[in-house]
């Protein structure tokens, strides 16, 4: 695992991150990149800063594949809680992205197991994920992959933990009784399939799930800690996230050459 601490903004790191790991691997017609793409608040600073590269002309996606790691059961596709609208509206209306490259999993799919099999046989089919890029939420969720998921899942449907419906209900009118119970999301094995995975965490909120990913025991209650058996994680986060560290491991991070310093100037 490599933690990078920064007091930078977080999602614009992440976008020159993406955009280095996309230009070493020279992605063409027959071989696309193929990113995993999440949603929440961590995110979206990511898609600005990847929207302002595309504007100068630093980044393009006419050789990606994108896969988003989960969206809601039951939540018409237009609703504008849904990821589908998310993703529209905080990227790809402001990019040139070939459509029928951008997938996204059907929360409203008749069969939700198979529409699982088949997103990861769509996933198997685009050569596997590249890079997965993800979030973390309170609870140590990654994706939708609430405390106690399996941690060699794939995507399927998943019931929604309390307090994922109590922190996304303030994009529901603060009501929690508005947010879909279920949502359709990669699974744990998914993630790990990846090549690379980045993971974003921002704010003091996180600190108690950023310092198990960091510091504690591979444990289903905890399902980020998964990743701590990846090959290539990257976790770039802010000082607030991590409060709950140790000095010890804090400073073990902080004393490591800053390999993205370049990206700063
Ligand atoms: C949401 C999403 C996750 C996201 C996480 C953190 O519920 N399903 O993919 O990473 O929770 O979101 P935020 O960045 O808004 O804190």
């Amino acid at each position: 695992m490599r933690l990078i601490i920064t007091d930078k903004n977080v999602g614009h790191l992440a976008a020159f991150f993406v955009k280095e790991r996309m230009a070493a691997a020279k992605p063409t017609e027959n071989k696309n990149f193929v990113l995993g793409l999440p949603t929440g608040s961590t995110a979206i600073d990511m898609y600005k800063s990847l929207i302002e590269l595309y504007r100068r002309k630093e980044i393009y996606f006419d050789n990606v594949t994108t896969f988003n790691l989960d969206e809601y059961v039951g939540l018409p596709e237009d609703d504008k809680e849904s990821y589908h609208t998310f993703m529209y509206e905080n990227f790809f209306k402001y990019i040139k992205i070939d459509k029928k490259k951008i997938n996204i999993p059907n929360g409203n799919a008749p069969d939700l197991i198979k529409e699982g099999e088949e997103y990861e046989e769509k996933i198997a089919k685009a050569g596997g994920l590249d890079l997965f890029i993800g979030g973390l939420g309170e609870n140590g969720h990654v994706a939708f992959n609430e405390p106690y998921s399996s941690l060699s899942s794939i995507t399927r449907d998943k019931q929604l933990d309390k307090n994922t419906i109590i922190a996304n209900s303030r994009f529901f009118g603060n009501d929690p009784t508005k947010v879909p119970k279920t949502a359709m999301t990669m699974g744990m094995q998914t993630i790990l399939n990846a090549k690379e995975v980045l993971l974003l965490v921002t704010g003091e909120k996180k600190a108690l799930a950023l310092k198990h990913l960091v510091e504690g025991a591979i444990s289903h209650a905890w399902p980020a800690t998964v990743l701590q058996m990846h090959r290539k994680l990257v976790v770039i986060v802010d000082e607030a996230s991590c409060n709950e560290l140790t000095l010890k491991t804090y400073r073990y991070f902080k004393r490591l050459k800053d390999e993205f310093s370049h990206i700063y100037a």
